[in-house]
C-alpha cells in the first residue's frame, strides 16, 4: 500500500491496527494493490439534483479520472457541499463559508497526495479555494463552464441579465403571462453557469488569472468538448503534482497573482460579489486585499470584455474569442507576468500561447476599449467609512453624478412589502435605500441590492434609479446601483440612521457617497442608534455560528476565526 494510505490515519490507538482496518475497508470496493499504491488524486463531487449549474459534473469527473489514470495516479472522488443560487435559502452567501469548511475538512481528513477541485455557480468556486488555501495540498481546480446561450424571437438570450430585463418588462407590462412562461424555458438551455459575466464567470476568470486552473479553464462551455479536455488535462497534471508535491496553493495565491485578479476583474467588467470573495480567498493564504487598489487599477485598467451586463457577447463567444489567455495578453504591461501557474510555468507561458483570432470582436484592444474605466469603482464617505463599491461599467451615466431624496427602506421584507404599494411617496429622481441587508443584518448579504423599480414608475418607463444598499447584487445585474455599504446598518453603519426625506449625494467619478447632513446631526443619530435583538433564527446551529463570526464586506466575509493566524504554523498541512 502506497504512502498516500498511510496519511492520515484513523486513531484507534493502534496505527498497524488502524491501517489494516483501512486497508479491509478499501478493498470491499474491489482495488488492488497495484491501484492503492498508486498517488492519490481527490476529486471533489458537487453535483446535486438541487444544482443544475452543476449538471455535467459527473462527466468532468469521468474526464478527470481518465487523465489522473493516464499519468499514473488513482482518482478517489468524494462529495461535498453543493450550493445553487435559487436554491439556497436564505442566500447561498450565508452557506459560503460552511461550504468552504466542509471542503477543508473532507481534504485534510482523507489521504490524498491532491486534490481537483470541480466547482462552477457562484459561491462554490469561491468556497473551494478558500478551502484549498487553507487545506494547502496541491490543488487544481477546474470551472464546470458555462452554458450556451438561449434564443427568443430571434434574440440572443442570457441567463439572468435578461431575466431581470424581460422580468422587468413583464412587470411594467410590455410582456404578458404567456410569453414570460415561453422565455422562462428559454433562458437556461443547458447546464452550466450562467453565461454572463456573473459571479459564476467572474471568479472563474479570476481562478484561471491566479494560476489556480489551467489555461482556457474559465470560458469554454460547459457542454463543450473542449471543457472534458480541460477536466482531462487537470487530472493528468494533478497526478504529477500529487508526485512533485508542488506548486501548493501558498505559492500561488500571492500579492502578485492576487494584483493579477484585480486586474482581470476590472478589465472583464466582473461582478462585484468578485472582490468580496478574492479578499476572502486571499485571505486564507495571508494575502490582503485593500479596496483601494481595486479603485486605483480601476482608473488605469479600461473594460475591454464586450460581454452582458456591460456589453454585448456571451461567454461561449468569449472562449471562441481566445478565451482570457487572449485578454491578459492586451493587459500585459499591467500584470505580473512571472507569476507561477498550476500548469508548472508562468503567466507569461500562459498569455505567450494564446490564440489570435481575427475578426473577432468580443475581446477588445487597449488601444479601443469598451470602456475607458474598469467595472468597479470604490466610493466613501460619511454613509461608507469603510468603503462601498458600484460597478460603473453597468450603470447609466447620466445617474453616476445624482443627487435626490432618500426613501429608505429597513429590510428585505420591508421593500417586498412597501416596494409597489400605490401609496408609496417615490419619484424617479429619489434614491432608494435598502439597509440590514449586510452580512449579520440579513443574515447572509443576500443579492437584494437590485432593488426594482417601483412598479409604477415602471410603468411609465423608468428602467433605473440610484439604489444604495448594504447587501449584494448579482454580477448578471444592472443599474446604478451601489453595494457593500461597509460598516453595514445592522453594527450600526451610518446607513442605520438614514431617514426617508434625507438627501444623499452620489457623484462616482469623485467616489463619494454621502449623506447630506452636518455632523452633529449625524453623530446624535449614531448615539441614538440601538441595535435590534438577536433573531430567534439565530439562536443555535449554524445560523448563531455565522452570526457570532461573519466579518465585514470588506473583510471578504470570511469568518473571523478562519482567516490564517500569521505567526502560526498549520502543522496538519505537511
Ligand atoms: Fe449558477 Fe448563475 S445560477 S451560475
Amino acid at each position: 500500500m502506497a504512502q498516500s494510505f498511510r496519511k492520515g490515519l484513523t486513531s484507534y490507538g493502534d496505527a498497524r491496527f488502524s491501517l489494516f482496518l483501512r486497508k479491509v475497508f478499501i478493498k470491499a470496493m474491489g482495488y488492488s494493490d497495484d491501484a492503492l499504491d498508486r498517488p492519490i488524486v481527490g476529486i471533489t463531487n458537487t453535483y446535486s439534483d438541487f444544482n443544475p449549474c452543476h449538471g455535467n459534473v459527473p462527466d468532468l469527473i469521468e474526464s478527470v479520472k481518465r487523465g489522473v489514470m493516464l499519468a499514473g495516479g488513482l482518482p478517489m472522488v468524494f462529495p461535498t457541499i453543493s450550493i445553487h443560487e435559487s436554491f439556497a435559502y436564505p442566500t447561498s452567501m450565508f452557506l459560503r463559508n460552511l461550504m468552504a469548511m466542509d471542503t477543508e475538512e473532507m481534504i485534510r481528513a482523507q489521504p490524498m497526495d491532491a486534490v481537483v477541485v470541480i466547482g462552477g455557480c457562484d459561491k462554490t468556486l469561491p468556497a473551494q479555494v478558500m478551502a484549498a488555501a487553507s487545506a494547502e495540498l496541491p490543488t487544481i481546480v477546474v470551472p464546470v463552464g458555462p452554458m450556451v446561450v438561449g434564443h427568443h424571437k430571434g434574440e440572443v438570450l442570457g441567463a439572468c441579465t435578461d431575466c431581470r430585463r424581460l422580468w422587468g418588462m413583464h412587470r411594467a407590462g410590455t410582456i404578458d403571462e404567456v410569453e414570460i412562461e415561453q422565455i422562462g424555458n428559454r433562458l437556461a438551455p443547458s447546464v452550466g453557469t450562467c453565461m454572463v459575466m456573473g459571479t459564476a464567470s467572474t471568479m472563474a476568470c479570476l481562478v484561471e488569472a491566479m494560476g489556480l486552473a489551467l489555461p482556457m479553464s474559465a470560458a469554454a462551455p460547459a457542454t463543450h468538448a473542449d471543457r472534458k479536455r480541460i477536466a482531462e488535462a487537470s487530472g493528468k497534471r494533478a497526478a504529477e503534482m500529487a508526485v512533485a508535491d508542488a506548486p501548493r496553493p501558498s505559492a500561488l495565491i500571492t500579492p502578485e497573482s492576487v494584483h493579477n485578479a484585480l486586474v482581470v476583474l476590472q478589465a472583464i467588467g466582473g461582478s462585484t460579489n468578485g472582490i468580496i470573495h478574492l479578499t476572502a480567498m486571499a485571505g486564507r493564504a495571508g494575502v490582503k486585499v485593500e479596496l483601494d487598489a481595486l479603485d486605483r487599477l480601476g482608473r488605469e485598467v479600461p473594460t475591454l470584455l464586450n460581454l452582458k451586463p456591460s456589453g454585448a457577447h456571451y461567454m461561449e463567444h468569449f472562449h471562441h474569442a481566445g478565451g482570457l489567455a487572449r485578454l491578459m495578453r492586451e493587459l500585459s504591461s499591467l500584470l505580473h507576468l512571472d507569476a507561477p501557474t498550476v500548469a508548472g510555468g508562468t503567466l507569461g507561458d500562459a498569455i505567450a500561447a494564446a490564440e489570435d483570432v481575427p475578426g473577432q470582436e468580443v475581446i477588445r484592444p487597449l488601444a479601443a476599449p469598451l470602456k475607458a474605466q474598469g467595472a468597479m469603482a470604490v466610493l466613501r464617505g460619511n454613509l461608507a467609512p469603510l468603503g462601498a463599491v458600484i460597478k460603473q461599467s453597468a450603470a447609466s451615466p447620466p445617474l453616476m453624478r445624482h443627487t435626490g431624496r432618500a426613501v429608505v427602506f429597513d429590510s428585505v421584507e420591508d421593500m417586498t412589502t412597501r416596494i409597489d404599494q400605490p401609496e408609496l411617496d417615490v419619484a424617479a429622481d429619489d434614491i432608494l435605500v435598502l439597509r440590514n441587508a449586510g452580512p449579520k443584518g440579513a443574515p447572509g448579504m443576500p443579492e437584494a441590492g437590485y432593488l426594482p423599480i417601483p412598479i409604477k414608475l415602471a410603468r411609465e418607463g423608468i428602467k433605473d434609479m440610484v439604489r444604495i444598499s448594504d447587501a449584494r447584487m448579482s454580477g448578471t445585474a444592472f443599474g446604478t446601483i451601489v453595494l457593500h455599504i461597509t460598516p453595514e446598518a445592522a453594527v450600526g453603519g451610518p446607513l442605520a440612521v438614514v431617514r426617508t426625506g434625507d438627501r444623499i449625494a452620489l457623484d462616482v467619478p469623485a467616489r463619494r457617497i454621502e449623506l447630506l447632513i452636518d455632523d452633529d446631526e449625524l453623530q446624535r443619530r449614531l448615539a441614538a442608534w440601538r441595535a435590534a435583538p438577536p433573531r430567534r433564527a439565530a439562536v443555535r446551529g449554524y445560523a448563531k455560528l455565522f452570526e457570532t463570526s461573519v466579518l465585514q464586506a470588506d473583510q471578504g466575509c470570511d469568518f473571523d476565526f478562519l482567516l490564517r493566524a500569521d505567526g502560526v504554523v498549520d502543522e496538519s498541512a505537511g
